[in-house]
């Protein structure tokens, strides 16, 4: 246990009023000569502020809460990075809370983020959540890169998943390729679904049907491109596939090599993310980027003008950029 203030007030021979100025910088009328012999003191006996009371009596705690669907997937470990080097510069903590994609754990981290008397949350839903009641306390939050419906006003930072899929599926048909196959999470999640009506607007607006044959959906996983490709060569061949993310893009690039399909030559794969790993893949990924890091910023930024009650732009839209590599 830390010594505490009256201890040092006693050691010092003063009033505990007079330990706490001199901790919060309030002196200017206190005697350097005292100020020595207190932080003597404190810096013998390690004193360690008590944040929660200073918390308190500030009614803040300087620490922000983040709620992530999952870990694993570097998207959300470069999200979680812009905005913990946001929090920082602007003299915030965080706590990071991995939902794994599972309603229950978000509805709970929500909670124990409250009880830790966090000043705000950033929230990125899992993959299944469509809305979220947060009226137990109005606490600032900013929904980043998931859309939900909330009972209360929240910020929002997302991209425009649908123009940045359109791009994409706009890209393959520009090389000359129709048989699109389209593989991603399931349309629950907001992103996902904005993202398969790119890819179909895209294929209508330049005169190609929507084969349903060709979309396989799950969820943002290695896995899901795997199996995706498999289940749609069951039925259809296709030449090029744009995929919900880059975990997803990967995967279909590993079930197409198994069956000796050729990326680019035979199939052309085009991802959605850019996480850091995508350019070291084989062949080096093509891709939608996502300013992921910028997404943490701004989120920061929108939290601590929420948190002082500020004015300000309560949703934010940010642009992709198709990134050109080997894969198409
Ligand atoms: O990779 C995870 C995906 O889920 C990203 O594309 C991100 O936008 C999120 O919605």
């Amino acid at each position: 246990m830390s010594i505490t203030i009256k201890e040092i007030a006693e050691l010092a021979n003063v009033s505990s009023a007079t330990v706490s100025k001199v901790l919060n910088d309030k002196a200017p009328y206190i005697s350097d000569e005292t100020k020595k012999r207190i932080f003597e003191i404190v810096n013998r006996e390690g004193y360690i502020p008590n944040a929660v009371a200073k918390s308190l009596k500030v009614k803040s705690t300087k620490t922000i809460g983040i709620i992530i669907p999952d870990v694993m997937n570097l998207f959300f470990s470069e999200l979680a990075r812009g905005i913990e080097d946001a929090a920082e510069k602007r003299g915030y903590s965080v706590i990071l809370c991995n939902s794994d994609n599972n309603e229950e754990k978000e509805k709970k981290y929500i909670q124990v983020l409250q009880e830790k008397m966090v000043d705000g949350i950033i929230l990125t839903a899992s993959e299944k959540s469509v809305e979220r009641s947060l009226n137990m306390r109005k606490i600032p939050m900013v929904l980043l890169d998931r859309d939900i419906n909330t009972d209360v006003k929240v910020g929002k930072i997302f991209v425009d998943n649908e123009t940045g899929e359109y791009e994409a599926c706009k890209y393959l048909i520009d090389k000359g390729i129709k048989e699109i196959a389209f593989i991603s999470s399931n349309v629950i999640s907001k992103s996902s679904s904005q993202r398969l009506s790119g890819y179909k607007k895209a294929l209508l607006d330049n005169g190609i049907d929507v084969d349903e044959d060709l979309i396989y959906l799950d969820s943002y996983t290695i896995e899901t491109g795997f199996n995706g490709v498999n289940e749609i060569l069951k039925k259809r061949n296709f030449k090029g596939i744009c995929c919900g993310n880059d975990l997803i893009a990967i995967g279909a690039i590993n079930a197409l090599e198994d069956k000796q399909i050729n990326v680019p030559r035979d199939v052309k794969v085009i991802g959605f993310d850019d996480i850091q790993i995508s350019k070291y893949i084989n062949p080096p990924l093509t891709t939608v980027k996502q300013p992921i890091y910028q997404m943490g910023k701004e989120a920061v930024d929108m939290l601590i003008n929420m948190i002082h009650g500020n004015e300000m732009e309560y949703e934010i839209i940010l642009k992709t950029s198709l990134i050109e590599r080997m894969s198409c």
